[in-house]
């Protein structure tokens, strides 16, 4: 059975009422939907319905055919006002919108109590699928028996929750990367530098590390990881600091600002979390009369255009490709399996991107 036009339509009335809401009160909404269907919606939401819990199983046995003919989406990102999830949400933006869904994102603002009420509010408008990038990776068991309740297939982006958590619900997918792999790739690339890190040759690498939000998986991994390289390969290491700076440009500036003024020469290795904070911590570098390549080396993991042309430019010693085109299609195509009816068995439910070293002599591939 096909989705009927005007049960979509109905459907998208609610999703557009609670739309103007939200923006009136927060601003905090950016929708999708082709004008011509809104001229059908003319019944009362269906949101408003009581029982909630049929309705979701109802829209589950429809949801099949309504994929790639204006299903309704929901896709909720942590914060907007983050340098990679915002080309990530472009990027699922433009497939989803691309293939003829109507999508909804929401702007979880770094507040896990909002983004709840946004998962809420997508359960309660019928949505036909979510995709989640979750506050908070404490939230994982509270987000999956929310959408498990609901009936709703689920893709959760960005921040992985354990293999045990997911295992609970067979309509979730988690789509990410293995932030092991992109830690040991920055140790790597700074192995890769003529004097593997070791500029003032003492026999050690002296380094600080700027890491993102330490509650993330990927922060934990990435500082980890990263040192973990140096020492697997017998180099002697030396922590002079390590600071969170919130994957946050203005921080990853304030941290190594602060680390230069009282480390100066010693500090050898800036290790970075992410590209953005690596941007920040070039500006004190430069501001601090330190040359990037022949007096201490930087790192950054994501691969962002900034840090593309500073990699190009010499500046970045190297980056790490965090594939947000590449995660961004494998989530699409995974809710898709699941709208298609497809489960996922416990133990089953991750699916990796690869990572991808960026150096000067490659930088070209990936502009
Ligand atoms: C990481 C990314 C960071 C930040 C973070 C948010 O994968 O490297 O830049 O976007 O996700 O969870």
């Amino acid at each position: 059975m096909r989705l009927s036009k005007k049960v979509v339509a109905v459907a998208m009335a609610s999703m557009m009422m609670v739309s103007m809401t939200a923006c009136g009160n927060t601003g905090s909404e950016q929708t999708s939907a082709t004008p011509d269907t809104k001229t059908e919606t003319t019944e009362t939401p269906a949101a408003d319905t009581a029982d909630a819990e049929q309705k979701a199983e109802a829209d589950a046995a429809d949801v099949a055919e309504t994929t790639g003919e204006g299903g309704m989406i929901g896709v909720c990102i942590y914060k907007f006002d983050d340098a990679f999830m915002t080309t990530y949400r472009n990027a699922l933006q433009e497939i989803l919108e691309g293939k003829g869904y109507t999508v909804t994102f929401m702007d979880g603002k770094n507040d896990q109590a909002e983004q709840n009420n946004q998962i809420n509010n997508f359960i309660a408008q019928g949505v036909d699928a979510l995709i989640i990038n979750p506050v908070m990776t404490s939230a994982a068991d509270q987000i999956i028996a929310t959408v498990k309740d609901a009936g709703i297939p689920t893709v959760l982006i960005n921040r992985e929750p354990t293999a045990e958590q997911m295992g609970v619900y067979d309509k979730l997918v988690y789509v990410g990367c293995d932030a092991r792999q992109s830690g040991t790739m920055q140790g790597e690339l700074i192995l890769d530098t003529p004097n593997k890190g070791d500029i003032n040759g003492d026999g050690k690498i002296s380094y600080i590390m700027i890491q993102g939000d330490p509650e993330n998986i990927d922060a934990q991994y990435r500082t980890e990881f990263s040192v973990k390289a140096l020492t697997d390969a017998g180099m002697e290491v030396v922590e002079l600091d390590l600071q969170r700076g919130d994957w946050d440009r203005n921080k990853g500036q304030e941290i190594a600002q602060n680390d230069l003024a009282q480390f100066g020469d010693e500090i050898e290795v800036v290790f970075c979390n992410n590209d953005d904070m690596a941007i920040g911590a070039l500006q004190a570098i430069q501001a601090a009369g330190r040359t990037v390549n022949e007096d201490i080396y930087l790192v950054g993991v994501d691969a962002l255009d900034a840090a593309l042309n500073e990699v190009e430019a010499g500046n970045m010693t190297g980056t790490v490709l965090n594939d947000a085109q590449g995660q961004a299609e494998g989530a699409v195509q995974a809710m898709e399996d699941l709208l298609g009816g497809k489960t996922f068995a416990a133990g089953e439910q991750s699916i990796y991107v690869d990572y991808v070293k960026v150096t000067p002599e490659n930088v070209a591939d990936f502009k």
